[in-house]
């Protein structure tokens, strides 16, 4: 078994990508800046969206962090959106997920820029990446692309199993891996709460990806001899031996699944990771289309 590590791969990504932020000072041209807006007060967002600033400064990226109370209204959001629109100092941003109940998610993802949407949400942008045409692909299929990329896993031909049908990840991560291009090439079949056998589906899988979350969903007799496991699930639960209180649990029965696996992410230090340096990698190449 062969652990697919996320965190060293994304680290490796954030120093090529410290490189290029070099070079670009070097040659005295601006440095990519990301911003980013958070609405509200919910751990696990604020504790996504430092790690997402924190990993900026660390490759010599500018970041803007707005923090905006939980009552803010669709408005005042929406008018924010339309300042760093028009912003030039900004290359990119993201309003992280999820909105307060009271926000319609969808009319303020379609507010944002198609050319400073580096979280690759804007309808425009999913659209080109339907159409396999240039664009900012988002962060978590974008990163699991790279996972298997730099660990020469095969896709071409394979069957691939995706479980959850989320806009985030399941949905574009079964059009791409369908398309064709470098990982890519496979046969792939989307599952989701309303799937019938779902085992007899996952034990066809010469990859499985799991993006449903629920904790430990996939189990080991659902899968069979030399499976590519990728789980995106990041469950918090409740862990009084921790300082945080909590652990972090995947979508996959880590434990049991990789015995039968060829190639396995962890949970934590697997897709997490990636999201943010492909995030950081859109980011770069924002600013280097601004500049043309
Ligand atoms: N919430 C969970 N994942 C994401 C992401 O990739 N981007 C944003 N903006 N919010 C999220």
């Amino acid at each position: 078994m062969i652990l697919l590590d996320g965190k060293k791969t994304s680290a490796d990504i954030k120093e090529e990508i410290a490189l290029d932020v070099r070079e670009l000072k070097a040659n005295d041209e601006k440095t990519p800046h990301l911003a980013a807006i958070i609405v509200g007060s919910d751990g696990a967002s604020i504790t996504y969206v430092n790690a997402k600033v924190k990993a900026c400064e660390r490759v010599g990226f500018e970041s803007t962090l707005i923090r905006l109370p939980e009552d803010t209204t669709e408005e005042d959001l929406l008018n924010e959106i339309a300042i760093l629109n028009v912003d030039n100092d900004i290359d990119g941003f993201i309003v992280q997920l999820p909105l307060p109940k009271h926000i319609d998610e969808q009319k303020i993802l379609m507010a944002v820029d198609p050319d400073k949407d580096v979280d690759g949400f804007h309808p425009t942008n999913v659209g080109k990446m339907a159409l396999n045409l240039p664009t900012f692909i988002s962060a978590t299929p974008f990163g699991i692309l790279e996972l298997l990329d730099r660990y020469n896993v095969e896709t071409s031909g394979k069957n691939v199993v995706v479980i959850g049908r989320s806009h985030i990840v399941g949905s574009p991560m079964s059009i791409l891996l369908s398309q064709k291009r470098k990982v890519g090439n496979a046969t792939v079949t989307i599952t989701h709460s309303r799937t019938k056998n779902l085992k007899e589906i996952t034990l066809q899988a010469d990859i499985i990806i799991a993006a449903l979350g629920i904790p430990e969903f996939l189990k080991a007799d659902m899968v069979k001899d030399n499976v590519t496991v990728i789980d995106v699930g990041i469950t918090r639960m409740a862990d009084p031996s921790k300082k945080r209180g909590f652990r972090l649990v995947g979508d996959v029965a880590f434990n049991e699944v990789a015995k039968k696996a060829a190639y396995i992410t962890p949970v934590p230090g697997g897709v997490g990771p990636m999201t943010i340096a492909m995030l950081l990698k859109n980011t770069l190449l924002a600013r280097k289309r601004r500049s043309k």
